[in-house]
């Protein structure tokens, strides 16, 4: 357990808002500021950050909590890890208790077994049983530094000599399962997991190693190359091959390829800022990986129909983030490998100069798939071509584009135009529609209690559900008013567990006489549950609870836990229920 004031010390000195800065563009609203959410897709922004309440909320999503809630979803961590992230960012040394929990000890060790795992697999490929694999490294092109800068290695031909290398290390059989260095088969029984292959190991940036990639040496015997799967130390949708190397790289870009060797081979041709995604197509994590290292970056994939349909979806993924993106033509070769060694780093140097935008990239991709020389293609074309333009959100990007066109094709540029405005201007639209709808659902619009008939509605009482989040938003809103709240409602009396575990997080706080913060709630609540939490406190901004409500509330909790009947009012959001409240008051 981390000390309460060791959070509130970490929460102090971690400012939401510039903490959140450095991994969404923020813009300021008044008291809020806003950006669009690194959790969902959207063109516009729904991400919200409270500095006051030090929250954030996302009203596409639901996503929201505490700094550290942030953290943890962002990279992917669990509340503790979060927290010395942040620790180790303000400078504040950790209490003992964090530094020293079971996991930490459990991923130094898988750490330990990647690094001698690491090191045996490069002395093999040195050594006489390596010969084969060291001569089809070299038979690739590599030198020897490259073969010792990367660290490349062989595991050998057989099934337990890393097993038994790692036992006599001291290391036992399930530490080996666990850094993934070991499977077992059908049998039960544990072996090597890369046996007679040329070893890529995978470093974080810290420099240590957290994985392995392994090439077969011939081709058409099993699959040409496997890779480590998730361990406690990594993950593969989450890394980046070579990103160690390649942050330090004098070029203010990233290069992303698609293989462990074209990275190797750019890397010895000069080009140190290249990277690749791990046997795996490139995920938003990584995307955003990337746009936190660079503004920009250049797509070097096979230009075979996988490798483009695969560039095409990493544009999508590149296309919410603040990031400049091209997609180089590696027309006369295979992949960023073989064009470097067939045309040489000028010509690859020069490609990069004269990289596709993503939007000459789509409009190619656009041009060659429909017949421009007959009418119904070139038609067809063009309403492909302006739903696209209708994507880009800069005037002159717009117009730039659409005169090249217009002038290419032959056709008005201002018809071309005004189509794309009228796209624009409903795709907006539905934006904001959708936006109102997800704020909607949010909080649980229930349109037949509340719309029509309030005769009808006359002498029902609260839902319970409603009342619940009622009185955690209430009390979220007004801390002062739990003396009287707790003596007359206990955490057994909500039925809907969240907010139940909500109210025992900020009710234990207060017992404790500390502020029901997010932050501190954020150790005993699921990242869902804070969202709940943030949801609840962003909408308590606009409705301001007074204390005879927390009755209404309360007598309504009570009554529903009696009745056990269907939820009348269900899923009131606070806002909805303040009106209610008024209407039955006018009618009282
Ligand atoms: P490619 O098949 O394009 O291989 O796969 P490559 O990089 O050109 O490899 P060489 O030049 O033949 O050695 C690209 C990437 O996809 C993953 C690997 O990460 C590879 O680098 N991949 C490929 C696998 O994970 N498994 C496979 O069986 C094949
Ligand atoms: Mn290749």
């Amino acid at each position: 357990m981390i000390p309460d004031t060791f959070i509130e010390r970490l929460r102090d000195e971690s400012d939401i808002e510039t903490i959140i800065s450095s991994y969404v563009a923020l813009k300021r609203r008044g008291r809020t500021a806003v950006g669009l959410c690194p959790f969902h897709s959207e063109k516009t922004p729904s991400f919200t950050v409270y500095p006051d309440s030090q929250s954030f909320y996302c009203f596409g999503c639901q996503k929201g909590g505490s700094v550290i809630t942030f953290i943890q979803e962002i990279e992917r961590l669990d509340f503790v890890e979060a927290i010395k992230l942040l620790a180790g960012r303000a400078g504040i040394p950790l209490p003992e208790e964090a530094a020293d929990d079971g996991s930490s000890r459990r991923r130094a060790r898988v750490l330990e077994i990647n690094r001698t795992t690491a090191k045996f697999f490069h002395e093999k490929l040195i050594s006489p049983e390596g010969q084969a694999a060291y001569n089809y490294l070299t038979g690739r092109g590599l030198t020897r530094k490259t073969i010792r800068s990367f660290g490349l290695g062989y595991a050998p031909d057989n099934w337990d000599s890393l097993k038994k290398h790692l036992q006599d290390a001291g290391f036992a059989e399930d530490e080996m399962l666990s850094a993934g260095v070991l499977t077992k088969g059908r049998s039960g029984r544990a072996y090597d997991q890369f046996r007679g292959r040329v070893i890529f190991p995978i470093l974080d940036l810290r420099g240590s190693v957290v994985a392995f990639g392994g090439r077969a040496m011939e081709d058409g015997k099993g699959p040409k190359y496997i890779n480590s799967s998730d361990t406690p130390v990594f993950k593969k949708s989450h890394g980046l091959y070579a990103l160690n190397f390649a942050k330090a790289a004098k070029e203010d870009m990233l290069l992303l390829a698609e293989g462990y060797m074209d990275v190797i081979s750019l890397h010895q041709a000069g080009f140190t800022c290249a990277v690749a995604t791990l046997g795996t197509a490139l995920t938003q994590e990584q995307a955003r990986l990337i746009s936190r290292y660079t503004g920009r970056v250049a797509l070097a994939y096979d230009s075979d129909g996988a490798g483009q349909n695969a560039a095409r979806k990493a544009l999508g993924l590149f296309s919410g983030l603040d990031i400049s993106v091209s997609v180089l033509d590696l027309g006369g070769a295979k992949d960023p490998d073989e064009y470097i060694k067939k045309f040489g780093p000028i010509r690859f140097r020069n490609l990069i100069e004269g990289g596709k935008s993503a939007f000459e990239f789509e409009v190619e991709r656009l041009q060659k798939k429909h017949d421009l020389d007959t009418p119904d293609g070139k038609t067809a074309f063009l309403n492909e071509f302006c739903a696209l333009m209708a994507d880009i959100s800069g005037e002159i990007a717009r117009e730039v584009y659409i005169s090249q066109i217009a002038r290419q094709l032959d056709v008005s540029k201002d018809r071309l135009a005004a189509t794309t405005a009228a796209i624009r201007k409903k795709k907006i639209g539905a934006h904001a529609r959708k936006q109102a709808h997800n704020l909607r659902t949010f909080v649980q619009d229930n349109p037949e209690t509340l719309g029509g008939r309030p005769s009808a509605r006359r002498g029902t009482d609260l839902s319970g559900l409603a009342a619940q989040r009622g009185l955690v938003a209430l009390l979220l809103q007004n801390p002062d008013y739990f003396g009287e709240i707790r003596s007359k409602l206990t955490e057994n009396d909500f039925t809907d567990p969240d907010l139940g575990a909500i109210y025992r997080a900020v009710h234990t706080l207060l017992e404790q006489n500390r502020t029901p913060d997010l932050a501190l709630c954020g150790s005993q609540l699921t990242p869902q549950q804070m969202g709940i939490a943030s949801g609840l406190v962003a909408s308590g901004r606009d409705i301001k609870y007074y204390r005879e409500q927390a009755d209404e509330f309360i007598a309504a909790i009570h009554k529903q836990k009696e009745q056990k009947g269907p939820d009348e009012v269900g899923n009131m959001s606070p806002r909805q229920l303040q009106e209610y409240i008024n209407t039955r008051r006018a009618i009282k």
